[in-house]
């Protein structure tokens, strides 16, 4: 008798299975079939991909306004050449405070990111140095390949730098948000005076 039930119940779910799969398969190629909670996948806002006849130009994603800076965006309009360098160099000021948190801060993300071949005091004895790459000048004593001394380095040609990279050394704008530039900048300021 129990066996019989057992055969049942499972004959029973075999069919429900199946015919599941029967009607839901059956119908237009392009379509999802029978959805749960429709309203979650067709919603009333427009996707950023969707035609929209509400702009001129028929898109839901509009290009913000010429001239317009997103809130919390920090501008850098300087280019990756030696003029954008030298330009940087004399009009770009950091906007952060030099307070002690920032200094602590900026030694912590320099530790990180710039120690490894600019030393921990900046002298450019880093670890990947006395593995034998080439070694950056002293941020206090050395020269810049760009002119000038490294202790006389601005904040606007740190920026630079940080941001496009020179020569051996590469970009850190990827791992740097433009505050936490300023940070390290406050620090090297701090390591050009050893
Ligand atoms: C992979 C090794 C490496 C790392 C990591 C590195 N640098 Fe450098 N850096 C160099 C080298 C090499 C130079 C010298 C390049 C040249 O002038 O040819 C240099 C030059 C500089 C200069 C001088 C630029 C100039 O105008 O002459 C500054 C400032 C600087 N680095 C800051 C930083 C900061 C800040 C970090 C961390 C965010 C950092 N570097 C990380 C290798 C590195």
């Amino acid at each position: 008798m129990l066996a019989m039930n057992k055969i049942k119940i499972l004959g029973t779910t075999v069919i429900i299975i199946a015919a599941t799969i029967i009607i839901s398969s059956c119908k237009d190629k392009r379509s999802t079939g029978w959805e749960y909670a429709p309203n979650m996948y067709e919603h009333l806002a427009y996707d950023p991909d969707q035609k929209n006849d509400n702009f001129k130009d028929g898109k839901t994603a509009q290009v913000p306004p010429a001239g317009t800076t997103p809130i919390g965006f920090i501008r850098f309009d300087y280019a990756n050449t030696k003029d954008g360098y030298e330009k940087a160099g004399l009009e770009y000021k950091d906007t952060i405070a030099a307070s002690n948190q920032n200094l602590a801060d900026g030694k912590i993300l320099f530790q990180h990111f710039c120690s490894p071949c600019h030393g921990m005091s900046g002298q450019g004895d880093g670890l990947v140095v006395a593995h034998g790459f080439p070694a950056p000048p002293s941020y206090s004593k050395g020269q810049s390949s760009r002119g000038g001394a490294m202790k006389d380095l601005t904040d606007g040609k740190i920026y630079h730098t940080i941001t496009y990279g020179v020569n051996a050394m590469g970009s850190y704008a990827s791992q740097l948000e433009p505050n936490e530039r300023m940070k390290v900048i406050l620090y090297v300021h701090h390591l050009q005076t050893l």
